[in-house]
């Protein structure tokens, strides 16, 4: 390798001024500080990277820099680059400041799958040819050094020395997800990426266990489903401050102002007895667009429902029920982690009807939990590092049934039943000093029980129908006696 010692052009860049603009490809960075924007897109959230530092630690390979590029990949960014000056009128030698190696590059378009390097290691190339229409206009012909030039670049920010000192950097970055964005669903080499966040799942069977009843001529099953359909407008936005060298992050600011309605309903049949225990069930999952900087951070957001259902069910008990809900998120407004300024949301869950049968059977006992999560997940990584960043929407249903004997020849039903919401924003872990261990700061929650001020309603409403399940149930449950419902109001069937 030649060590090559460029110093004679040093005068000449010091004299303009150091602005790079909106990815100005005709301002060289050579002022210790640079830019690079993206655009938002279907595939990409819009957003900035400003780097600075020492005036030696920042250079540019650019044409604006007086460089021409003879081969680059665009696939990576640890690569050799060939490349000629051009133009030293323009800066070319910048890059020798202070040594190259371990200088952070900006590179142009089409080279590198970043747009900032640091330079490995350079030489001098053995092959001199300059591609044909480069004419000799170019050359300077009483340039002191050699025109074609090697650099090798990488991406290992956390090999590079102290020589030019700390260069830093901040990231904003933006994605609007919003019905009626007409960005959404364009189709892109490497499938769909979601602009919007609307999901629609009907019908979805969360449980389905056949239970083996020896005497009986059709099995019964044990079934829960879930309908489900939300829409989300969110703003996801991202500000992270940190250093390429050494490489780390020093500051996160995250926030999603978001307005959402989410409508559905949990349905279950409930026969004789069993346990359920379906976690973690996707109803949805779609990704949406992401923020990459390669080398330094990539932001990666996606949404995704998923739903739970927990139970045990004990002597032949009967239930079946169809709770409906809506849910609607007004102006979340937060900043995490520092909620400053102090979280907001204004949430409102209309009553909705609840529809069930129960036929408990002597001593019988069920208790069930449904719920579904609807998160959004921003998965932020920056160098060897990732922290999950998540929004999530909770919305349960509780049930619990309790068949005693009571006095007499009557057997005491107890039912409660409670709907529950809640919203909390968290970080799945540490991320350099930013996160110490997985955290949640923002928690909104609501529990409703839907017996105390719906028993009346879903006792008149069922009485009917009750009556006949019950000559149809009658044999199946010999044992069944006067039902009583207790929770605000106790009521007496004396029809059985
Ligand atoms: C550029 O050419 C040199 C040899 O001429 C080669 O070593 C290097 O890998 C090439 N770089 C790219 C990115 O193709
Ligand atoms: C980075 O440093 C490690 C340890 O010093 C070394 O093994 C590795 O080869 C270096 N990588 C690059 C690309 O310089
Ligand atoms: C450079 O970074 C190191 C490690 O983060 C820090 O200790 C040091 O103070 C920084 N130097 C300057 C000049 O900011
Ligand atoms: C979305 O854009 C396409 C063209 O790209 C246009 O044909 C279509 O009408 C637009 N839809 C809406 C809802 O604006
Ligand atoms: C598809 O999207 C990815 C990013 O998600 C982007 O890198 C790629 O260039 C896009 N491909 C096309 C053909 O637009
Ligand atoms: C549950 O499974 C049984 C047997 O596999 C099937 O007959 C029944 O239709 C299923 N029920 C639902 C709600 O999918
Ligand atoms: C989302 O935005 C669209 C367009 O502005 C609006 O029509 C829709 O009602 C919004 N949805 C919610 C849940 O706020
Ligand atoms: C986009 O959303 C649709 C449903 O609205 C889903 O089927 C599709 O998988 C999503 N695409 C991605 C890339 O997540
Ligand atoms: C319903 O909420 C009440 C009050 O928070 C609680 O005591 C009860 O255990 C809950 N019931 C169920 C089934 O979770
Ligand atoms: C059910 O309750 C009614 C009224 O409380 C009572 O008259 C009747 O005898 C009871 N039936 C049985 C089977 O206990
Ligand atoms: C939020 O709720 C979680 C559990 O759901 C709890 O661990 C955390 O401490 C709560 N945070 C606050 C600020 O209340």
């Amino acid at each position: 390798m030649a060590n090559l010692k460029v110093t004679f052009l040093s005068l000449l860049v010091a004299i303009q001024s150091g602005v790079t603009g909106k990815n100005d490809w005709s301002k060289a960075c050579l002022y210790g500080a640079c830019s690079f924007d993206i655009d938002e897109s279907p595939a990409s959230m819009g957003g900035t990277i400003e780097i600075s530092g020492p005036v030696s630690a920042i250079s540019d390979i650019t044409s604006a820099a007086g460089w021409r590029i003879l081969n680059c990949t665009d696939s990576t960014n640890s690569q050799t680059i060939r490349l000629a000056c051009v133009d030293d009128s323009k800066g070319c030698a910048h890059v020798f400041q202070g040594g190259v190696e371990d200088t952070i590059v900006r590179l142009p378009i089409g080279c590198g799958s970043g747009p900032f390097v640091r330079v490995a290691n350079h030489w001098i190339s053995d092959d001199q040819s300059l591609p044909s229409d480069m004419n000799s206009k170019f050359i300077t012909r009483d340039s002191p050094f050699p025109q074609v030039h090697m650099l090798q670049v990488d991406d290992v920010f956390e090999n590079m020395t102290k020589v030019h000192g700390n260069v830093s950097f901040e990231i904003n970055a933006q994605g609007d997800l919003k019905t009626g964005n007409n960005l959404s669903k364009r189709q892109n080499g490497s499938g769909f990426t979601n602009n919007s966040v609307t999901t629609n799942s009907q019908g979805v069977i969360l449980f389905n266990e056949t239970l083996n009843c020896p005497n009986m001529a059709i099995f019964p099953s044990m079934t829960g489903a879930i309908d489900l359909s939300s829409e989300y407008n969110i703003t996801v936005s991202m500000n992270l401050r940190g250093t390429m060298n050494p490489p780390s992050i020093t500051f996160l600011s995250f926030s999603a102002p978001t307005d959402a309605t989410i409508q559905g309903s949990f349905s279950m049949t409930l026969p004789l007895q069993g346990t359920v225990n379906a976690i973690g069930e996707q109803i949805a999952n779609m990704v949406l667009p992401s923020f990459l900087i390669d080398g330094i951070v990539t932001v990666n957001p996606s949404f995704a429902v998923t739903a739970n259902a927990i139970g045990l069910v004990q002597l032949l008990t009967d239930f079946s029920g169809t709770i409906d809900f809506t849910v609607n998120v007004d102006n979340l407004q937060f900043t995490y982690p520092s909620n400053d300024p102090p979280a907001t949301v204004s949430v409102s869950i209309p009553s909705a009807p609840f529809d069930g049968v129960a036929l408990p059977g002597e001593n019988s006992n069920a208790q069930f939990g449904l719920n579904a999560i609807l998160q959004l997940v921003v998965e932020v990584s920056a160098f060897t590092q990732f922290v999950d960043l998540s929004v999530s929407h909770n919305i349960g249903f509780d049930f619990e049934l309790d068949s005693t004997p009571a006095l007499g020849n009557n057997e005491q039903v107890c039912i409660d039943m409670n709907n529950t919401f809640a919203l909390q924003v968290s970080n799945s872990g540490p991320f350099f000093q930013v996160f110490g261990c997985a955290n949640s700061q923002i928690n909104f929650s609501n529990e409703q029980s839907i017996i105390s001020d719906r028993l009346r309603q879903f006792l008149a409403a069922r009485l009917q129908f009750f009556e006949r399940k019950i000559v149809s149930v009658v044999l199946r449950l010999q044992r069944l006696r006067n039902l009583s419902f207790f929770s605000e109001e106790t009521y007496h069937d004396g029809n059985v």
